[in-house]
């Protein structure tokens, strides 16, 4: 024992000493710039600026307009950067969906990103005046007569990708012409305060969505990801939980409009699983707008698989992928007239005689919600004849639908489910 203690205080001292003598002083690296104005492009004087100081320094991107003309990457290790103004993206539609115009590192549909950060050990400060302005009024007018298909070149606001212990503060994105943010292949990454608003300002499309697509965030291939503190206004997923994102920490989150929050779709490619594990998420808001701005608040939380059978290939098609979603928690919810306050389905893509999914569903847990539906349907869980889902449980759950109407909770396929106050309309298939 005393022999073992003596080896550790040595190797203290060896490690105390060669730290102090590589130490040597130098100046803090900072580099600062401010927006040109005039017209002109702010593109690679803000890249020069990251890569001189996005390694071991601190880089101040000064209030103001920033006018981004081209993709970027930012690699930062070790690094601060302060964004206190906005980086406005040039809405030129034709050059951004040249696909050499994007990246395509988000590996699930195919999906574009014009802005990627990649890295280690960061910390990007938006202040709460700065972030991105996707410009997506004219993206959204542009597509409101044409089709629209996962993959087809639309970008990705605010791409983290690859990137290990970072933490992103204060950031607002307004207009996204499509999803507001994405975490792939990340570890340790900490959003607070994040804001998203896609809303529609043309007259033309009142009391229509225009704006799908506009996800507030999707987590894919990612561990340890804390989402807190968000404001959320789009025409789609307000959070969609994605293939192999675990240990999510989620705390704080207000939807305008939209979907909902979504674990999912999954299983659309049949050669991987997607598994989603330990999500704790509390303190939600789903609140519905005024419906000539954005018609939809469809559902609470909601929960999707497709089906068993390969129907077409990603991005667009695809199915037949196993996986599993299991412990999540969603507790102290507030909704405002959802359509739907919870509902599970695993059919996305399909058609009627596919084979019925192979991915499980279990260890949910709805805990403290209250608020409003504007249908009776309270609780839809239809999991898939194949596998059924286990471990539902409710605690504490109100919500109130349409009046004079008796609520519905429907489930099927569940193999255990407790703590509704009302009989569930299980019709078990297994
Ligand atoms: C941004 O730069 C591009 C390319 O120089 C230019 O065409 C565009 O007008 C500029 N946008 C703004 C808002 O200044
Ligand atoms: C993380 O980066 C900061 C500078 O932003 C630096 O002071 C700190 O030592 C780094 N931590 C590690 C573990 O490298
Ligand atoms: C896409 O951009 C590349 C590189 O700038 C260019 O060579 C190509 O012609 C463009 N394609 C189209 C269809 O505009
Ligand atoms: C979102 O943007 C619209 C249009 O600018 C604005 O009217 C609305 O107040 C914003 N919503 C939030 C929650 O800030
Ligand atoms: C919740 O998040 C909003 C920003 O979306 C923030 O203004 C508010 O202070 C947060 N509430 C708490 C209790 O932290
Ligand atoms: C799974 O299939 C997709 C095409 O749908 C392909 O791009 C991907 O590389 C495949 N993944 C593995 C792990 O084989
Ligand atoms: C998810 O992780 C499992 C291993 O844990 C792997 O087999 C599978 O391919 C991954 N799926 C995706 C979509 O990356
Ligand atoms: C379920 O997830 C929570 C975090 O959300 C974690 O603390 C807990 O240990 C997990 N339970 C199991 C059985 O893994
Ligand atoms: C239940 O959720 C509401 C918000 O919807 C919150 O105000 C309340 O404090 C929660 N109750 C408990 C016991 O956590
Ligand atoms: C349960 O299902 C049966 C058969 O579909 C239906 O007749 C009945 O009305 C349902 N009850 C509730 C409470 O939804």
């Amino acid at each position: 024992m005393k022999s073992l203690l003596l080896l550790i205080s040595s190797f203290a001292t060896l490690f105390g000493v060669s730290a102090l003598s590589e130490a040597k002083p130098h100046a803090p690296l900072v580099c600062s710039v401010r927006p040109k104005g005039h017209g002109a492009d702010d593109t690679d004087q803000v890249l020069a600026a990251i890569n001189k100081c996005g390694h071991s320094g601190t880089t101040i991107l000064e209030a103001g307009t920033f006018n981004i003309t081209k993709k970027m990457t930012w690699d930062l290790a070790d690094s601060h950067v302060d964004l206190h103004g906005v980086l406005s993206f040039n809405p030129d539609i034709q050059f951004w969906l040249n696909s050499s115009n994007t990246y395509r590192v988000v590996f699930i549909q195919s999906q574009a990103s014009w802005f990627v950060v990649t890295g280690k050990n960061f910390t990007i400060d938006a202040h709460n005046t700065g972030g991105i302005n996707g410009n997506g009024q004219p993206w959204w007018s542009f597509f409101a007569t044409r089709t629209r298909a996962d993959g087809d070149g639309r970008p990705i606001s605010f791409t983290i990708w690859r990137a290990t212990t970072a933490l992103i503060k204060n950031f607002r994105i307004t207009s996204p012409p499509f999803w507001c943010n994405t975490v792939a292949e990340s570890r340790g990454v900490v959003y607070d305060g994040m804001y998203c608003n896609a809303t529609n300002t043309d007259p033309q499309f009142a009391g229509q969505n225009v704006v799908p697509n506009t996800d507030g965030i999707n987590t894919y291939r990612s561990s340890d990801v804390s989402l807190l503190n968000w404001d959320v206004t789009c025409g789609d997923d307000c959070l969609a939980i994605k293939g192999n994102s675990t240990e999510l920490t989620i705390r704080n989150i207000t939807c305008h409009g939209g979907n909902g929050i979504a674990f999912g779709s999954l299983g659309q490619y049949a050669n991987m699983s997607d598994n989603v594990l330990n999500v704790d998420m509390q303190d939600v808001r789903m609140m519905r707008i005024d419906s000539k701005v954005q018609p939809n608040m469809n559902n609470g939380v909601y929960f999707k698989s497709w089906t068993g059978t390969v129907n077409g290939s990603p991005p667009t098609g695809g199915g037949g992928g196993p996986g599993f979603v299991n412990n999540i928690t969603v507790k102290n919810v507030l909704l405002d007239r959802v359509n739907a306050p919870i509902h599970l389905y695993q059919t996305n893509g399909g058609h009627s005689a596919d084979a019925p999914s192979q991915l499980t569903f279990g260890d949910l847990k709805f805990a403290n919600w209250s608020g409003t539906s504007l249908t009776n349907k309270i609780v839809d869980i239809e999991c898939s004849p194949a596998v059924g889902c286990s471990g539902i449980l409710f605690e504490d759950f109100n919500i109130d639908g349409l009046s004079g109407q008796t609520p519905r909770f429907i489930c099927k396929n569940v193999q255990d489910l407790t703590g509704l106050d009302a009989p569930c309309n299980a019709t078990s298939l297994i």
